[in-house]
């Protein structure tokens, strides 16, 4: 069932619980993202990067994104990830995603404000809701690896949300995309103060590996949406070197393929129940 962020984020704060937000990059994964919220009854955000959209074929990815939202009764929004190519963000609410993150991070305050006011603008002609990240979330994300350039500040996310007049804002509050090498020292303090200085839904990226009660402790303080792509990754890559390990000459791409759907559910149904959406969806 489709529906919007800007509406599962008030819903998500009001109930004082986070939207998990998961990333595919196949089938499998997106299969086993709905099979999760299904089980759990809760509102879900079912994310594709723009590489991963890529890798599937754009067109493969709208047809089966509006598969994924209409053949479910749980609530699902469909969210175009990392956009860097505002083409590509703009071609995002045409064909269907109920919302779209450009990410123009490591552009200036100036760049960055400039092109989202731009997507904002086009997104909202499709009434579709929109992203965007100041501070960067630095680590390795989609195609892409870079350094974080430390956190967001007060002064910027409350300038940027009034610039923008986006739906919900991407802080670097102390995560990285991908695995962490070391563990991860999330700014609790950092993210109450932007929360008590601006009023748009905070959004936490690079989530995976940052301890389940530190990420609870996140949403005590305001985050909303939480974004996870690698643990699902991982889930599913281990489930395969498992059902490979155990049947020696495997080549039924049903049979493994279901084994890593049930992997990547169970490793969603941790997260959906750590964030609280469990029994959400309405
Ligand atoms: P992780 O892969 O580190 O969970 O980050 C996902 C993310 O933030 C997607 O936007």
């Amino acid at each position: 069932m489709k529906t919007t962020l800007k509406q599962e984020l008030e819903k998500a704060y009001q109930g004082g619980y986070a939207i998990p937000a998961f990333n595919f990059d196949n089938y499998e994964i997106a299969r086993g993202i709905i099979n999760a919220a299904e089980q759990e009854k809760s509102p879900v955000i079912l994310m594709v990067t723009e590489s991963a959209a890529k890798f599937m074929g754009i067109d493969y990815v709208y047809t089966i994104g509006k598969y994924m939202v209409e053949s479910t009764t749980v609530p699902v929004v469909l969210h175009w990830d990392h956009g860097f190519d505002i083409e590509l963000v703009k071609a995002a609410c045409a064909n269907g995603f109920t919302s779209v993150m450009l990410d123009a991070s490591k552009e200036s305050m100036e760049d960055n404000i400039r092109m989202t006011q731009e997507v904002v603008a086009c997104a909202k002609k499709y009434g579709v809701d929109v992203e965007s990240e100041i501070g960067h979330v630095g680590g390795k994300e989609d195609d892409r690896d870079s350094k974080g350039n430390g956190y967001t500040t007060v002064a910027e996310a409350k300038e940027f949300e009034d610039a923008t007049k986006i739906d919900a804002l991407a802080i670097a509050v102390g995560t990285a995309h991908g695995v962490y090498k070391t563990e991860p020292k999330l700014q609790f303090e950092l993210i109450k103060d932007i929360k008590a200085n601006t009023t748009t839904p905070l959004v936490l990226h690079g989530s995976s590996g940052v301890p389940l009660d530190d990420l609870q402790a996140a949403i005590k303080l305001g985050i909303t949406k939480i974004n996870i792509g690698t643990d699902l990754k991982l889930a599913y890559a281990n489930a395969l070197k498992e059902w490979f390990n155990q049947n020696e000459g495997a080549f039924d791409a049903r049979k493994f393929g279901t084994f890593a759907i049930e992997a990547v559910k169970a490793e969603a149904i941790k997260k959906i129940k750590a964030f609280g959406s469990s029994n959400k969806a309405k």
